[in-house]
């Protein structure tokens, strides 16, 4: 079984959030915009509640022990199998793991799969024969256990970035070291507490998926599809990938209004595919924000920039910057030997109320 949630511990969260810029309150959303707030439905109370922010970190996360070990060095080799480049989010990921591999000295070498899970394969069995002392994998979909079993076997601490694998083929702690992760369900479900705040609790909603398969899409979409429930009025009335891609949100939206010419919202999995899905509906002829609600995760700069235009009610923060919280992990594990096997990163909620707070740091 997954483990879903478990906190950074304080000391690398505040390292990350300071590389980010950030100050370390990720529940300070604060109320949205009440001017935009259309009567809240009685029967959804999400609708008039504020944000439910991060989900209480969990003290229970079990101990790696059964990976390969890191030994103690003053400098390590390490490699970054990277799933794409496509968007800024990745772009913004790998330039932090640069970053920080620069300022303690490692030398790191990264692969981009271009968003091919078979060039993924092949790139991470590359790796796996240069043997470097240490392994980094943002996987493309959950099917990739394999080939993460496949390094660890080979004696390479394997660490997992943003996104999981079937832990049924490499089990956390052992078929891999760790995974550094956001928790996607709970942002699925502040997405869905942000759109009934949109919409006062009365919604017809596209919902723009990821990349099948992969653990974000399969996590947003069961966090937003199960706090909708509380909600009679707010339902998905189709539902389909966009691949997390903006080409992919615009292309689905503009065929899914075609078909679905009521719906009133959009729920997108992350940025690019909602800026796609703004696109779209600006082409069908309706005003975005105000005929068309919509909210995503990320919390990118083009995002944060469409909040600003009110095009965009919401965005929930999904942090790209990893580099500050997986090289001291790594240095954690060579020192102790041990590390949690799910470290789950604390993520805040833009909108109206705070974005010109934050904009100027976003990637
Ligand atoms: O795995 C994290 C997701 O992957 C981000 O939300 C998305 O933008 C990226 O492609």
């Amino acid at each position: 079984m997954p483990i879903r949630t478990t906190a950074v511990p304080a000391g690398l969260l505040a390292v990350a959030l300071a590389i980010a810029g950030c100050s370390n309150d990720a529940t300070a959303a604060g109320p949205v915009d009440a001017r935009a707030r259309p009567p809240a439905a009685p029967d959804c109370p999400p609708a008039s509640a504020p944000d439910p922010g991060n989900a209480k970190p969990r003290d229970d996360v079990p101990m790696a022990t059964a990976a390969p070990k890191l030994p103690r060095k003053a400098t390590y080799r390490i490699a970054f199998s990277q799933n794409a480049s496509n968007n800024p989010w990745r772009l913004a990921e790998t330039a932090s793991m640069r970053a920080e591999a620069r300022r303690l000295g490692y030398r790191l070498t990264v692969t981009d799969a271009n968003n091919q899970q078979a060039k993924q394969i092949q790139d991470i069995k590359g790796l796996i024969a240069q043997h470097p002392d240490a392994l980094f994998v943002a996987p493309i979909t959950e099917q990739l256990g394999n080939v993460v079993a496949e390094a660890t076997a080979a004696g390479i601490p394997v660490f997992l970035l943003d996104r999981d694998v079937d832990t049924s083929v490499a089990p956390p702690g052992k078929g891999y070291v760790t995974a550094l992760l956001s928790d996607f369900v709970r942002q699925g479900r502040r997405a869905a507490w942000a759109l009934a705040r949109a919409t006062g609790g009365r919604a017809k909603i596209i919902e723009l998926e990821g990349t099948t398969g992969a653990s974000p899409a399969i996590d947003r979409k069961k966090g937003f599809d199960a706090a909708i429930t509380a909600c009679p009025g707010m339902k998905v009335v189709v539902s389909q990938s966009g691949d997390f891609s903006r080409a992919g949100g615009q292309a689905v939206t503009e065929t899914l209004l075609q078909s679905h010419p009521d719906v009133t919202a959009v729920y997108a999995h992350n940025d690019e595919m909602a800026l796609g899905a703004i696109a779209a509906i600006r082409e069908a002829g309706k005003v975005p924000g105000r005929d068309v609600k919509v909210v995503s995760i990320d919390g990118s700069h083009d995002a944060l920039t469409a909040v600003q235009a009110g095009e965009l009610y919401a965005t929930v923060e999904s942090n790209p910057r990893f580099g500050p919280v997986a090289l001291p992990t790594l240095r954690q594990y060579a020192e102790r030997g041990r590390v949690p096997v799910r470290r789950t990163l604390q993520d805040r909620l833009f909108d109206a109320s705070n974005v010109a707070r934050f904009i100027g740091r976003s990637y």
